[in-house]
Formats: structure tokens, C-alpha cells, sequence
């Protein structure tokens, strides 16, 4: 089987801002959902270029299968990869691609007209591969890939993506099948092809078998409803032309019929010839089972994207740690957490450590320092750390106020803008709380009896 998109997946607009947004996350997740998905080829539409040519370049050089061979730069050099080719039981498919002008352009970057560049492309395909089977994905128009249908009968099959088609059932043009499916994932195209000994599409006979038998069913059930009115004599005039009408009808069909199952039954002695294919489009539906590791990776979008429209908190010129921590402890407090982990946070909230700032008020004790030192966040597994008050805890913001999860966590400055290129420690050890539960504070404190009250739920 082969995976090919034919471009167009990345955006929904013809541009967008630079810099980190929505749809940017969104395309950096598609790419990671389709390279997972494990796809073959992929054109470059020119929606996958809408967020500059960078996100484009950058997958490619990881791998990722983009394919266009008209996207050069400016001394003539393709960006991508024009073709590539797989063998697919015993043919050689050869997988290129056309892009679509997009309605912005760096300078440093053109798009090449496929008139001028399809000849040379084709003439090199043929020198380098014996009899392949060519698909052709483009972004261009409908009437541009008819064009190109007519005129290059080279290639076998061209998989759309103009924007503004939808699903489009395959037509042979000249020599060429030609076909899309909706935009966006909504539908998935299937194509079964039985590659035949020469490389031209046959007649789709059993296609037009199951057409014909289909058109007898219906015609048939037409008939034997007239011809029941008929028996009880409750027919019109009218109607029984009609039934006179239909009875010819059949017998013209069966004839075809017989006649075309005569000519399978010929075909199918001889050696099976041409190529030949039989589809079907798939539409996305809610009772679909979900791919786990894609909806893991949409887990993580949607937190990311949480995360990005996170409103600045009233807070927020306070929240800079390394202004209220000379040391420079690199805390954010544990409303950023949140906005990543609700569920833990949720869980923290119900805990002591929660009230831990809120305990000393009501003694009025927190502006003591003595006593502050165990009942707010600090960075404990800073090596800079010293089990002694400073003054800087009278002035906390109110995110760092109790006994945080960076208490346990560690300090997570880098791990909230990147969490997988910094992990957090999961399971702080006994010694981070003895830090606090000292004997004299808390005199029978058993780690592994408190520790199930305040470990975090996962998920
Ligand atoms: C932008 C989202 C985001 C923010 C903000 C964030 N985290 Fe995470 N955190 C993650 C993701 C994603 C993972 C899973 C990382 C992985 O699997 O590589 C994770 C994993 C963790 C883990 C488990 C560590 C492990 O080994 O898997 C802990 C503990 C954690 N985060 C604590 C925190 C704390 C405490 C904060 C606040 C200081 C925080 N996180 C802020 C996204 C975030
Ligand atoms: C920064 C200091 C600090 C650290 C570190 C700390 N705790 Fe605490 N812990 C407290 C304070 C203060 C309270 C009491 C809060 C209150 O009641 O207002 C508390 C309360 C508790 C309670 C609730 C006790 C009760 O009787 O309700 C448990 C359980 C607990 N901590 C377990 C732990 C464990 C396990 C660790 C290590 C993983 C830990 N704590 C680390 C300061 C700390
Ligand atoms: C070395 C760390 C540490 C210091 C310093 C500290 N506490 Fe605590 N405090 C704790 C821990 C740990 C607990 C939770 C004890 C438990 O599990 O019962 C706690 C609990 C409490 C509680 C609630 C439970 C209770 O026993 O009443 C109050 C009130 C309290 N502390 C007040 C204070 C005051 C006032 C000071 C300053 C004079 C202070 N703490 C200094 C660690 C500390
Ligand atoms: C008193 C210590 C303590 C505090 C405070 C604390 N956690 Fe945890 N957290 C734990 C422990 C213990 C676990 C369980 C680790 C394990 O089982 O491996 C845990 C687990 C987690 C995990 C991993 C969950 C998973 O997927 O398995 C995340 C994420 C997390 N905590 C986030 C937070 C956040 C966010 C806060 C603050 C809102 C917070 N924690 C406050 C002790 C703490």
C-alpha cells in the first residue's frame, strides 16, 4: 500500500504570521501525525507553504516525504525532492509532484511552470526507470491537471488537491486517471489497482457490470410493483405503458449483460493486459476507533494551545522568578503548571500543602520568617539552596505561596516552555520532604504512608 497526499494539509488560510500561533502548532502537529501515520509521499500545496518555507524545509531534512518538483530557488535548484519511486508488486511507481503558485512568495523562491518543466521531467523519469507507473500529485486547478492529462500520457495517475473540488470519482483523460478527495481528512480516497503487462488503463468491465446489474435491480422492483397493481387491476392506462416500456428495457439490459460477461469471460483467457482499478472514498465519521499515539499527539496540541492563549495573570509582573529570587531559581509558580496539567493541579489543591501559606495567616505568622522558610515554594534541589529564611520570602508572589509543586517538581522554568527537551523529576525522594518534616516539625513522618496522600493522579 502507498500513502500519498497530494499537498494542501498544512493551513487553511494562503498565509500567516510569523512567529508561534495556533495554526502554526496545528501544522507542526499534522506533520507529526502523518510521519507517524507513516506516508509515503506528500505534495507541497501552496496552504503547506502559507507559514514560510522553513516549517517545510526543516521536516523534509527530517525525513518527512514532501515532494515537489517545481519549488526551486533562485539559480533554478529544486528545494525538495522532484521524485521519488517505490516498487509495488514488481512495478516501478514513480511518485512526483506540482505545486500551485501561492499567493505570497519569499524572493529567494519560484515556482516553476509546469509547461516549461514537465518535458525534462518526464524524459528523466523514463531514462532512469524501465516502464514505471507515474502518479502525479498536484495543487493545481482541475482544469490545469485535465490539461496535463491531455497532453502527458505519460503518467498513469494524477491524485488533486485543488481547493476548491471535492470528492472526484477517478476518470481516465486520455491515458491518464485522474481523481481527488474532499479537502481536510474528511474523506480518504482507497484506489485498488491491478497493475496489468502494459501500462494503460483497460476498460472497467466489471465496473460496468455491477452498474448494469445494479440499474436491472432497481428496474425490476419498478416492475414487479406495477405488475402486482396489474394482477388486481387497479392500473391506469398510463401505467401500463410504462410497464410495456419497462419490460423492453429489461430485456435490452439482460442482452447487454450477457454480452459484457461473455467478453470478461474472453478477457480473462487471454493474459490480462492493461492496468486496471476499483475505488471507494471513505468518510470520516465519530464512531471511527481513534488512533492512540494521534490522539496523544492532540492531547498535547490542545495543551499547547491552552497554554499559548493563556491570558496574562493579574500577577504577571511579578511572576518573573528571577526578579523575586535573587539566586535565580528558575520558579514559575504553579498556575503555569496548570495550564498543562489540570488534573494534578486540581488533585494539589486539595491537599495540605495548598494551605501551607494560608495555615501561617491565620496565625499571623507569615511574616515571620522563621516560619515561611517551610510553608512556601523554593527551589530545594538548587544547589544553591540553603535551609535558611532570606527576606526575599516576605515579598512571594501569590503562585509561589504554600508548598508548590515545584516543591516536589523541581524548578520549571525550561520544562514549561519545552517539556520534552526538559523533564521534570516525577517522584521526589524522601530527603526533598525531610527538607520540611523535620522531627521537630512533624514527628513521626513515614515517606512511604505519606507519600500516597499527596502523589499527583496521572493523566
Ligand atoms: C506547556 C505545557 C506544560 C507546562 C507549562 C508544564 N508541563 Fe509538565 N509536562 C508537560 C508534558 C507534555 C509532559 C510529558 C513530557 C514527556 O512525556 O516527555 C510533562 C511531564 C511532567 C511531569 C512528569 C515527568 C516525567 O518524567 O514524565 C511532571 C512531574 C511535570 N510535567 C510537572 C510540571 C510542573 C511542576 C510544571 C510547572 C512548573 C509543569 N509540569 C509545566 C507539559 C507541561
Ligand atoms: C517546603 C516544605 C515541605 C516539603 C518539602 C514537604 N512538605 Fe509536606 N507539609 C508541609 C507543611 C508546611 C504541611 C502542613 C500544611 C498545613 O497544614 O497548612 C505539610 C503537610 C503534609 C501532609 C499532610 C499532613 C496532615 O496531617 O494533614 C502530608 C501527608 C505531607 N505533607 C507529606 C509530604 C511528603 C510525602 C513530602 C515529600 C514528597 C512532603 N510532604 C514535602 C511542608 C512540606
Ligand atoms: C522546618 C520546617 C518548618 C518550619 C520552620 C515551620 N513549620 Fe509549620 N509545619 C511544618 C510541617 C512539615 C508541618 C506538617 C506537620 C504534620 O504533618 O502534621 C507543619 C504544620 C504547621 C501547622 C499546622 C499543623 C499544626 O501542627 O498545627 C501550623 C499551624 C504551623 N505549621 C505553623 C508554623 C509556625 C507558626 C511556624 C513558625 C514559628 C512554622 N510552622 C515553622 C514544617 C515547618
Ligand atoms: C508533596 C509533593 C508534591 C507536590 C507539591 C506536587 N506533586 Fe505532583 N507528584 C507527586 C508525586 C509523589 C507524584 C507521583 C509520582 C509517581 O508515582 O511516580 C506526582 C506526580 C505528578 C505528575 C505525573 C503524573 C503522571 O502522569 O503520572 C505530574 C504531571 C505532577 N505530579 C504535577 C504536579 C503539579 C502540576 C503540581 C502542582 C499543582 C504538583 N504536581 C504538586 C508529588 C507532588
Amino acid at each position: 500500500m502507498l500513502l500519498l497526499d497530494a499537498g494542501n494539509l498544512l493551513f487553511k488560510r494562503p498565509s500567516v504570521a510569523a512567529g508561534p500561533s495556533q495554526e502554526h502548532l496545528t501544522a507542526e502537529a499534522i506533520i507529526r501525525i502523518y510521519q507517524d501515520i507513516g506516508y509515503d509521499a506528500v505534495g507541497i500545496g501552496p496552504l503547506d507553504m502559507a507559514g514560510g518555507i522553513d516549517l517545510l524545509q526543516s521536516s523534509a531534512a527530517d525525513n518527512f516525504p514532501w515532494i515537489s518538483a517545481n519549488i526551486i530557488d533562485a539559480a533554478g535548484n529544486p528545494l525538495f525532492h522532484q521524485w521519488i519511486s517505490k516498487e509495488v508488486q514488481g512495478v516501478e511507481v514513480v511518485i512526483t509532484a506540482l505545486t500551485a503558485p501561492p499567493k505570497k512568495l519569499d524572493q529567494a523562491i519560484k515556482i516553476g511552470h509546469w509547461e516549461s518543466l514537465l518535458p525534462e521531467l518526464l524524459q528523466q523519469i523514463s531514462k532512469k526507470k524501465n516502464d514505471p507507473f507515474i502518479i502525479l500529485l498536484s495543487s493545481l486547478t482541475g482544469e490545469e491537471n485535465r490539461l496535463i492529462a491531455e497532453q502527458y500520457p505519460a503518467i498513469n495517475l494524477l491524485l488533486g488537491a485543488d481547493r476548491h473540488q471535492q470528492n472526484a470519482s477517478p476518470q481516465v483523460v486520455n491515458h491518464t486517471l485522474v481523481t481527488q478527495t474532499g479537502k481536510q481528512g474528511k474523506y480518504q480516497g482507497l484506489l485498488e489497482i491491478n497493475f496489468g503487462t502494459e501500462r494503460r488503463w483497460g476498460q472497467n468491465r466489471e465496473k460496468q457490470l455491477a452498474d448494469l446489474q445494479n440499474r436491472l435491480g432497481s428496474l425490476n422492483w419498478q416492475l414487479r410493483r406495477l405488475e402486482k397493481k396489474s394482477a388486481s387491476g387497479k392500473i391506469s392506462a398510463n401505467q401500463n405503458s410504462t410497464m410495456e416500456r419497462l419490460r423492453k428495457n429489461k430485456d435490452e439490459m439482460n442482452a447487454k449483460i450477457i454480452s459484457l460477461q461473455e467478453t470478461i469471460g474472453k478477457e480473462q483467457s487471454q493474459t490480462m493486459l492493461s492496468d486496471r482499478y476499483q475505488y471507494r472514498f471513505i468518510g470520516l465519521k465519530k464512531n471511527m476507533a481513534n488512533d492512540i499515539p494521534t490522539e496523544e499527539l492532540l492531547k498535547t496540541l490542545k495543551q499547547q494551545i491552552r497554554q499559548l492563549h493563556k491570558k496574562p495573570s493579574k500577577h504577571n509582573e511579578t511572576t518573573d522568578a528571577q526578579t523575586l529570587f535573587p539566586q535565580g531559581m528558575d520558579l514559575v509558580g504553579f498556575r503555569v503548571c496548570e495550564s498543562c496539567h489540570a488534573p494534578q493541579t486540581e488533585f494539589w489543591q486539595s491537599t495540605q500543602h495548598a494551605e501551607a501559606y494560608t495555615t501561617l495567616a491565620r496565625k499571623e505568622k507569615n511574616l515571620d520568617l522563621e516560619c515561611l522558610l517551610c510553608h512556601v515554594t523554593q527551589n530545594l534541589f538548587s544547589s544553591s539552596f540553603q535551609n535558611m529564611p532570606t527576606k526575599g520570602l516576605l515579598s512571594l508572589p501569590r503562585e509561589l505561596q504554600s508548598v508548590g509543586c515545584e516543591t516536589c517538581h523541581g524548578a520549571g522554568k525550561k520544562h514549561s516552555v519545552n517539556p520534552e527537551g526538559f523533564k521534570m523529576v516525577r517522584l521526589p525522594g524522601k530527603n526533598i520532604c525531610l527538607t520540611c518534616h523535620t522531627s521537630e516539625h512533624d514527628d513521626n513522618f513515614n515517606y512511604e504512608i505519606q507519600l500516597t496522600p499527596v502523589s499527583c493522579p496521572a493523566g
